[in-house]
């Protein structure tokens, strides 16, 4: 059993990529924020107004950590935040690869501007200083994203590098 995790901001491309390369490596995809809606019954904006960040910063641990009971190799895409809170990161690199999608700050902004709905950590961006204020999270998460031992660009190119390394 493999398992790889996709860690990166909202809008890098998580689950567009994880969906491919599962079905390239016949691999189970799975979506966090998808099984945390699915077993807590509620929409992830729903749990930030109902629960607040801090607990729902508990309910993705706990969810996340609810996969090392997978028997079958998987592809996970984490949330935005995932491997910025508790031991996410180092939880994650103990149980399989980590992949870094690294995409281009102006790339973000791009498919994020104007499409906070559903993201309720863009929803508490102040709208007139969106740039600003989404690079200066940027800018924190980014020591977290480079912990994973894969970037996509770097250390592996392209897909067929993620899944030759996967492999091997
Ligand atoms: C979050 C990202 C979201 C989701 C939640 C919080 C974040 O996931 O987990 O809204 O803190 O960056 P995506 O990265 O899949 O949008």
């Amino acid at each position: 059993m493999k398992a790889l995790f996709l860690v990166g901001f909202m809008g890098a491309g998580k689950s567009t990529l994880g969906k491919e390369l599962a079905q390239r490596l016949s691999w189970d995809f799975y979506d966090l924020d998808e099984e945390i809606e699915r077993i807590h019954h509620h929409s992830i904006p729903e749990l930030f107004s109902e629960l607040g960040e801090t607990k729902f910063r508990v309910l993705e641990k706990e969810v996340l950590n609810g996969f090392e009971t997978k028997t079958a190799s998987f592809v996970l895409a984490s949330g935005g935040g995932t491997p910025c809170f508790f031991d996410n990161m180092e939880w994650m690199k103990k149980q399989g690869e980590v992949l870094f999608i690294d995409t281009e700050p102006r790339e973000l902004l791009r498919r994020l501007k104007g499409k906070e709905s559903g993201r309720p950590v863009l929803k508490s961006l102040k709208p007139e200083r969106f740039e600003e204020e989404m690079l200066i999270l940027l800018g924190k998460r980014r020591p977290f994203y480079l912990q994973a031992p894969w970037i996509l660009g770097k250390n592996v190119r392209n897909i067929d590098e993620v899944i030759h390394m996967l492999n091997s």
